[in-house]
């Protein structure tokens, strides 16, 4: 409903009961639903204001990944929305088009309220995407996959498995679910399909490809479209990330999307420190073998009458960043401790009641971002939509050429970031900087600054 010039949405968030086995009912959360939410669609440039009310029994928070807004309407871990209460923040729409998403931000438990599915997409559509001709029918050629990973107990129970282990590795499930659901099949209609995927899992990273090999044409980052389209035959997405990509289905025959869970332990785990080194997060599959599990995420069966068509050969205008515009450079150095005991940030973890950085608005800043432990982190920034300088001097792969707010920082490196805050400032209010593994989050990997 548009209502004094402003879109408006209503959304409750409720306790929910949800079958991950058939017949096997876990308690859940969702938001009008009863595991993860509706699909919210914005435009940019419009005002949205949102009524959520709380019906559940414990405090929460909703989150608005990737925008760009007022630190009151953030909806990070000052925001509690506490149980029988409404929280109703407003703010323009000044993301480019892409997918975004919200979730829970608890102070301590965003881990846990995630996985029992406070989580849902965002679209975001502007004049710019319009105008190309690239998939973007909701449900038909444009669909959203929010790729979450799930631990059941021996009866088919919902668990969440926090323990010493957990804490310091991130919570794993040997199940996939995209959009709640297991081994899921999609009916295409059309030549190609649009793939906007979410990686919604707590801890896991996946790498995703098409089982055969196929080609996929890679078309926006977690802040938007790229330059152009890039052909990418596998696709790497930490937990908070997001990708597009194109699948061409006109030569008829079915497609499969699938993954490889790539090893985030190793070094934690004894021994095999160099590999790290070598090609960072990438190098063992989880299950020590030679190969990794594939993990099944979708297989998608083509229509009849798929057309072909052509992609623009050029999607956005991105400039290479400027490093001659920052006036400063700030660091973060990311570790974990002994044991995973001591979750930090330049050595601090998170504190509800202190601000680690004031920023100046308006300002080009470099941050520089160093792993110091034995895993890879998944940083992510409020407020922001930042572009990669670079890794250890070395020029990112084509994901990392967009609009991003998420990146992965893996052990032993050092990542340079541009970013800018352009407007909203509060004295009072700070934004989160994280790793964006829940536990991690949830541990103390997390600051906080102020936009000033
Ligand atoms: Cu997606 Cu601070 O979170
Ligand atoms: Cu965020
Ligand atoms: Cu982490």
């Amino acid at each position: 409903a548009v209502e004094g010039g402003e879109r408006v949405f209503r959304l409750s968030l409720t306790t929910g009961q949800k079958e991950f086995v058939p017949g096997v009912a876990s308690a859940t959360i969702g938001v009008d639903a009863d595991y993860l939410g509706p699909t919210l669609e914005m435009r940019r440039g419009e005002r949205v204001r949102f009524h959520i009310d709380n019906a559940l029994a414990e405090g929460a928070t909703v989150h608005w990944h990737g925008f760009e807004l007022p630190a009151a309407a953030d909806g990070g871990p000052h925001q509690l929305i506490r149980p029988g209460t409404r929280w109703s923040p407003s703010f323009e729409v000044r993301q480019r088009a892409s997918l975004y998403w919200y979730h829970s931000h608890l102070h301590r438990r965003a881990g846990p309220q995630v996985y029992a599915g406070l989580a849902a997409p965002i679209y975001v559509r502007d004049d710019e995407e319009a105008a190309l001709d690239l998939p973007s029918d909701y449900g038909a050629d444009d669909i959203p996959l929010i790729v979450q990973d799930r631990a059941l107990d021996g009866s088919g129970k919902l668990i969440y498995p926090l323990n010493m282990h957990t804490r310091m590795m991130g919570v794993l499930g040997e199940r996939i679910f995209v959009n709640g659901t297991q081994n899921a099949v999609f009916d295409a209609q059309t030549g190609q399909l649009r793939l906007r995927i979410l990686n919604g899992s707590n801890a896991r990273f996946y790498e995703f490809s098409l089982a055969e090999g196929q080609a996929m044409q890679l078309i926006a980052s977690d802040g938007g479209l790229l330059d152009r389209p890039h052909t990418v035959r596998s696709l790497k997405l930490a937990p908070g990330e997001r990708a597009q990509v194109i699948v061409d289905l006109t030569e008829g025959r079915p497609l499969s999307l699938v993954a490889t869970s790539p090893d985030n332990a190793m070094g934690m785990m004894g021994g095999q420190g160099r590999g790290m080194m070598g090609g960072g997060m990438m190098n063992r599959p989880r299950d020590g073998g030679e190969t990794g599990e594939v993990l099944r995420i979708l297989d998608i069966r083509p229509g009849r009458g798929a057309r072909a068509r052509r992609l623009p050969p050029r999607l956005s205008s991105l400039n290479a960043p400027d490093l001659s515009l920052a006036v400063r450079t700030r660091r973060f150095v990311l570790d974990m401790g002994m044991m995973g005991r001591g979750m930090t940030i330049n050595g601090a973890a998170m504190d509800m009641d202190i601000v680690n950085e004031r920023v100046p608005v308006g300002q080009w800043e470099i941050w520089e971002i160093a792993n110091a432990s034995m895993m890879a982190h998944p940083f992510h920034i409020h407020n922001a939509q930042f572009r990669v300088i670079d890794r250890d001097g070395r020029r990112p792969p084509p994901l990392e050429t967009g609009f991003k707010d998420t990146v992965v920082v893996n052990p032993r490196e050092q990542l340079r970031v541009l970013l800018r805050f352009e407007e909203h400032t509060d004295p009072d209010l700070p934004y989160m900087y994280h790793c964006h593994i829940l536990e991690h989050e949830d541990a103390g990997m997390m600051g906080q600054f102020l936009v000033v």
